[in-house]
């Protein structure tokens, strides 16, 4: 008989000062586990010497539930191996298993009883999500966020987490700090303000999983539902999600070649609690915000008292010229909340990311850490310790600055050899991955679509707007693809557009 693990068994609740005898209520579970799908055909159930012993009842109790299950068909035995849950429970019995198809379900939910919380509710009324979602997963040409790789230095990751857990310490294996294993935080400290300029201690340094927490726990501590925050226009959608599930009301801010158009925002909504932005490497059109705005962003959160989230998420890479120093390195008022990752430098499962925190705001962002999931794992940032403190970092990002630069010649030169200039490229030699503006009337959105039909990943443009797009075009990102899966990626997305066009 194809045994089902008995692994994980659920604990059966039995009540002692019940008028329904012992037997009866260990009938009763069995019974409504099977029905209700808890307990799965196949499965093995504990011998009755062991599930007498865990509910403290004699045996003859147990074997008395165990016959009559066995009697109606719920269980049967096979000499020597134990007792099973019938492998063919009829679908009349177990019909019960809750379905969205269930009348009592659909009812429900006609009658607004199976409503999920505003917020989602925002999140789901959000544009196209599993588009923009689906895009994220996997890898190929041209998914966004992707870095390279096939050139991580795996076999040196591995040493290292050999190191640590062939006989961890038990420090590592109990509780950790809210904010984090200290080591990681120092030398994260120590990076950030010799690539970044960004002035911090380790003690304002919070590890998260990833910027996507960071902006989730920065915007429990500092932002209340029905705020108002300045967004870029057009912006990340992964951390415009985030402020959306944070009831914030999002106010669409034009960018142009300085960045976000500060005085516009000062227009339009001068109170707002905060501003959402990407300084260094706008997300996703690339330009670079101008010291000048920078100056009056500053000022205009320090007069209002308002937050300005900073999301520095692929600085480190800059092809043409050096990296551009933080807008935290500026901010003398701790304004800022400063958002940095390693998914990008690194690879997006590490979810590893940090927030850089003015110092009066440490104590209440340790607490909503301890009230959202404690503290972060420490495996992973042990590994990175000394993965940073032994020089692996630095030369992982020299040598991923040039494989960059070749891919993102690459995709140039092949769109241009093979697509033409009925398109039109927005770089700004940097980051991993570039824009691609589609010729008049043909909708990014289907091209996205149809794209992914033919293998390829892109993420549309217009998606990145809340208002009306000015125009399409699909974001691809190249850190993730060697030549051959450029050309050949740039072969089906061509074959797509000009269908789409004709
Ligand atoms: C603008 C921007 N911020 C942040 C991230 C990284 O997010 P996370 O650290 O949550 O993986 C990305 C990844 O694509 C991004 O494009």
């Amino acid at each position: 008989m194809k045994q089902v693990s008995p692994g994980f068994f659920p604990s059966i609740t039995i009540e002692n000062d019940s008028s329904t005898p012992i037997y009866r209520q260990v009938y009763n579970w069995f019974r409504v586990a099977i029905v209700t799908g808890r307990l799965r055909p196949g499965q093995r159930v504990p011998s009755s010497r062991q599930l007498a012993s865990e509910l403290s009842v004699s045996r003859t109790t147990i074997l008395g539930a165990i016959q009559q299950l066995s009697a109606e068909g719920y269980m049967e035995s096979s000499a020597g191996s134990g007792t099973f849950i019938t492998k063919s429970i009829p679908d009349q019995v177990t019909r019960f298993v809750a379905s969205d198809s269930q009348p009592s379900i659909q009812r429900a939910r006609r009658d607004g009883l199976r409503r999920v919380s505003k917020s989602a509710a925002n999140l789901l009324s959000l544009q196209t999500p599993p588009l923009a979602l689906a895009h994220r997963i996997g890898i190929g040409a041209f998914r966004i966020g992707l870095p390279a790789l096939d050139h991580f230095p795996i076999s040196i990751w591995s040493r290292l987490v050999n190191r640590h857990w062939r006989q961890p310490k038990k420090e590592l294996m109990t509780y950790g700090d809210p904010m984090g294993y200290l080591p990681c935080r120092q030398a994260i400290a120590e990076y950030l303000a010799v690539v970044r300029g960004v002035r911090c201690e380790a003690s304002q340094v919070m590890i998260v999983s990833g910027s996507q927490q960071g902006l989730a726990i920065s915007a429990r501590v500092l932002l209340d539902s029905g705020d108002s925050l300045w967004a870029e226009e057009p912006g990340y959608l992964g951390g415009l999600r985030v402020f959306t599930a944070a009831g914030c009301r999002l106010v669409p801010i034009p960018v142009d070649n300085e960045g976000l158009d500060v005085k516009t925002g000062i227009k339009s909504r001068p109170e707002a609690r905060a501003a959402f932005i990407t300084p260094s490497h706008q997300f996703p059109l690339g330009m670079t915000m101008s010291v000048a705005r920078r100056m009056l962003l500053l000022d205009w959160a320090a007069r209002k008292g308002s937050w300005i989230f900073e999301d520095d998420h692929d600085s480190e890479y800059r092809f043409a010229t050096r990296p551009i120093g933080s807008l935290q390195g500026l901010d003398v008022d701790g304004r800022v909340i400063y958002v940095g990752t390693f998914s990008k430098i690194l690879f997006p499962s590490l979810r590893i990311g940090y927030l850089v925190l003015p110092n009066d705001l440490v104590p209440a962002f340790s607490l909503v850490r301890f009230a959202t999931d404690i503290f972060p794992s420490t495996l992973d940032q042990v590994v990175l310790t000394d993965f940073i403190r032994e020089g692996h970092l630095a030369r992982h990002i020299r040598r991923m600055r040039t494989i960059y630069m070749d891919r993102h010649e690459i995709l140039i030169r092949e769109i241009r050899k093979q697509i033409g200039t009925s398109v039109e490229i927005v770089s700004s030699n940097a980051g991993i991955h570039l824009v691609l503006l589609l010729p008049a009337g043909v909708q990014d959105t289907i091209v996205s679509d149809r794209a992914a039909g033919a293998g390829v990943a892109t993420v549309p443009l217009s998606i990145c707007y809340q208002g009306t797009a000015p125009k399409n075009g699909l974001i691809l990102g190249y850190g993730g693809v060697n030549q051959k899966q450029i050309q050949d990626g740039v072969r089906r997305l061509h074959a797509v557009i000009r269908d789409t066009k004709s």
